[in-house]
């Protein structure tokens, strides 16, 4: 019988501009077992995610450097397959940073554990039930503050997080305004998921669209991609406005000159970044209500799929050119039935 590998895409080099397939090597490991206290995980999905450009880079972030050759850090839904620990059995689904590969090993540190009977797809939970929906609920709810009759602008509205802050910021009572390359998802955001408006960045002009659009000024600005879409929008923010500094994926492959501030002084607007770990001892809050929306038909998702980890490298761009429909993951290996 040939024995089982365990294939993995690791680090080559770090990207300077786009992240490029070359940037990953492809290898071929014997299969991990687990030790005393340890238990192996089959990886199901692999979620891609923009911050890997930030997590391929030299810096100490919120993860943990990487080195040229290590594992490519990455967010899985797998199924332990065998276990050396008291706490994870055989059959469990966990969710957790086990890397762009077939399986893991690990102790267990910072894994969730799904429940055990649930109705839910399982890619959902690494969309709305996972870090996107967290990210967008509680970057727009304990940050950006919303309150009704006030102005939301998202930027990449028709992403994973944001066409679910848009929807939150619309079940708040927010006029919600959000931008995206398509005309495609431009139209999937007002006609389906209730937007007021939504702007195509790549053909309008942002200056005038935001002012058609954000009559009485914008009260909370979620940030998603930063550049002239932070620019323009300065220029339109209301006294005591709020900026949610979520992302800045147009920042991500270049290194330049940020936005003048000098408009968050004189409207003394609050500006935060937050990491959606921070939240993570809160998730069950965030579940709770994003089911109940879900339930109610208040909140749409929709999760783009990609199949095989061998395509992972690839698809990864995806998110770059915009040409992802909704949360982007791998398919790395079957459900179980
Ligand atoms: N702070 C946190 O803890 C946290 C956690 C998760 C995600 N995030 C951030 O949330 C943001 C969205 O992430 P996501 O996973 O939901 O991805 P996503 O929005 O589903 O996909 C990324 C989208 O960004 C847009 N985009 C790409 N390059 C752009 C550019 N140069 N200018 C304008 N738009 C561009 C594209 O949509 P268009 O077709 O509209 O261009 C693309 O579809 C990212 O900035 C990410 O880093 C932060």
């Amino acid at each position: 019988m040939p024995t089982k590998v365990n294939r993995q895409w690791c680090l080559a080099s770090r990207p300077e501009g786009y992240i490029q397939p070359t940037d990953f090597t492809w290898k071929e490991a014997p299969m991990p077992t687990p030790d005393d206290g340890e238990f192996l995980v089959r990886n199901i999905y692999l979620s891609l995610d923009p911050a890997a450009w930030g997590w391929m880079q030299e810096w100490i972030s919120y993860v943990p450097a990487l080195s040229l050759g290590d594992v490519m850090h990455g967010i899985t839904l797998g199924i332990v397959e065998e276990s050396s620990n008291a706490k994870f059995h055989p059959g469990d689904l966990v969710y957790g940073m086990l890397g762009w590969q077939d399986f893991a090993v690990t102790e267990g540190k910072g894994l969730m554990r799904l429940p055990k009977t649930s109705s839910v797809p399982l890619p959902a939970y690494l969309s709305v039930f996972g870090l996107t929906g967290l990210t967008a609920y509680f970057g727009l709810l304990d940050i950006g503050k919303p309150k009704a009759g006030e102005t939301l602008v998202v930027s990449a509205a028709a992403g994973a997080v944001g066409s679910i802050v848009g929807q939150i910021g619309k079940i708040k009572g927010c006029h919600v305004v959000g931008t995206a390359g398509t005309d495609e998802k431009c139209q999937w955001l007002t006609e389906e998921l209730g937007f007021d408006a939504a702007i195509n960045y790549k053909t309008e002009s942002l200056h005038k669209s935001l002012l058609k659009h954000c009559p009485n000024g914008i009260d909370i600005y979620y940030e998603n991609v930063g550049g002239a879409l932070f620019k323009s929008v300065l220029n339109l923010i209301n006294v005591r406005s709020r900026i949610v500094l979520c992302g800045l994926i147009s920042q991500y492959n270049v290194m330049g000159s940020g936005p003048s501030l000098a408009s968050i002084i004189t409207n003394r607007a609050r500006i935060e970044g937050f990491i959606v770990t921070d939240y993570y001892h809160r998730a069950q809050e965030a579940i709770a209500d994003l089911q109940k929306w879900i339930m109610e038909k208040r909140i749409q998702y929709r999760v783009d799929i990609v199949e095989g980890l061998e395509n992972a490298p690839t698809a990864i761009g995806k998110l770059f050119d915009g040409s992802n429909k909704g949360k982007l993951m791998v398919k790395v290996s079957e459900e179980p039935l």
